[in-house]
């Protein structure tokens, strides 16, 4: 009903908004005040079967797969670890190479979606140490996990996965921090910058919620389209991974997140006068690259819409509409680049008249293959 919305039309929008309050209590208790530290219980209670693993494999579905996809570089840059990134559904069926020296790490909302939870069964049969990242308390696959962390962001309703995904990457990064301060791979240094950036994620992301009226405006320029592009760099791929996602599920428009370095190789074809192009460029690592990439796009026509870091004056002669975000460093961007993503996805879809919390042939938890 109206009241659970708490003012809000859609359970999506509501979640959106809750974000920065989400990241807050999926870090409390967990990164102190003085932000020097981390602490995952879990850590702390299999430290040596964390430590002596000689791989991790992430498996998950749909929105916390990409966020694997963020895992997955996360834990290597800080771990020096090799991580691969599984659909659950896929590995499940083929007979993998998995063995106790194995970390397997289940990304799950619901703890129900079934590819997910098999997945889990055949790692935990083949000798491998199982550690569960989900959302529902007590749900089937953190009951089926060795260990884990609960990202703690509350109750999601709406079917498009929102305040889940942020979570997700939330824990992610505090166990990357965690394993590569343990290991010794991260530099002291480096460690607090994190952790300190990390600590003021919430502010930012509030922030880039003021956005929303400006984003609900740029999205009635867009419901004509049939097609999106959104492309996206080093740990900002998956995001354009997850920002095509949400803009399907909810819009019904056809959209492809690609890596934009990739678009030469086939889906600059695509692109001509009618094409909206999202493309995250904040200023980081690949800036110049991604710049270039855009004028690739610019010289087809494409119509660019980019992410870019408040302040730049480079991208926003170039690229049809900015929409301008705080600065943050780069392996913390997709906690940022993700919610105005999450916002256009929803405008769209609202323009479009769509049913944004109950999309057509979509359900919440996949519980059944
Ligand atoms: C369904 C939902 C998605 C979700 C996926 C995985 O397809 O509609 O939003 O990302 O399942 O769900 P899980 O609960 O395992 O994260």
């Amino acid at each position: 009903g109206q009241l659970e919305k708490e003012g809000y039309p859609h359970f999506m929008l509501k979640e959106i908004f809750e974000q920065p309050g989400c990241i807050h209590d999926c870090m409390r208790g967990r990164i102190n005040i003085d932000g020097n530290s981390v602490v995952l219980s879990a850590v702390i209670d299999y430290k040596e079967k964390l430590l002596k693993a000689k791989r991790f494999i992430i498996v998950a579905c749909g929105t916390s797969w990409h966020a694997g996809l963020i895992g997955k570089h996360l834990i290597e840059s800080f771990c020096r670890i090799p991580v691969e990134v599984e659909y659950a559904s896929e590995f499940r069926y083929r007979d993998p190479v998995i063995d106790e020296n194995d970390v397997v790490i289940a990304i799950s909302q619901s703890g129900e979606t079934a590819d997910t939870l098999a997945a889990v069964e055949l790692a935990k049969s083949r000798g491998a140490f199982i550690y569960g990242i989900c959302n529902a308390i007590g749900s089937s696959i953190p009951r089926a996990t060795h260990t884990g962390s609960y990202i703690h962001v509350g109750p999601e309703i709406g079917v498009a996965s929102t305040k889940a995904f942020t979570g997700q990457v939330t824990v992610l990064t505090m166990l990357a921090l965690t394993l590569a301060r343990e290991k010794r791979t991260i530099g002291e240094a480096q460690f607090l910058k994190v952790v300190h950036e990390l600590n003021g994620i919430p502010e930012k992301m509030k922030q880039v919620l003021k956005l929303n009226d400006k984003i609900a405006e740029l999205s009635k320029i867009f419901t004509y389209a049939h097609n999106f592009i959104y492309l996206g760099r080093g740990y900002s791929y998956p995001v354009a991974l997850e920002g095509a996602l949400k803009l399907k599920e909810i819009s019904y428009i056809h959209a492809e997140g690609y890596p934009a370095a990739e678009m030469k190789h086939g889906p600059i074809a695509l692109v001509d006068a009618e094409m909206p192009v999202v493309v995250i460029a904040t200023q980081n690592g690949l800036y110049e690259k991604v710049l270039s990439n855009i004028q690739e796009i610019k010289a087809r026509k494409g119509r660019v819409i980019a992410l870019v870091t408040e302040g730049d004056t480079v991208i926003s002669k170039i690229a049809d509409y900015c929409i301008e975000l705080p600065q943050t460093i780069e392996c913390l961007d997709p906690l940022i680049t993700t919610v105005p993503l999450q916002m256009l996805a929803y405008h769209v879809a609202v323009c479009k008249g769509m049913d944004v919390d109950q999309p057509r042939n979509l359900a919440k938890s996949v519980t059944v293959e």
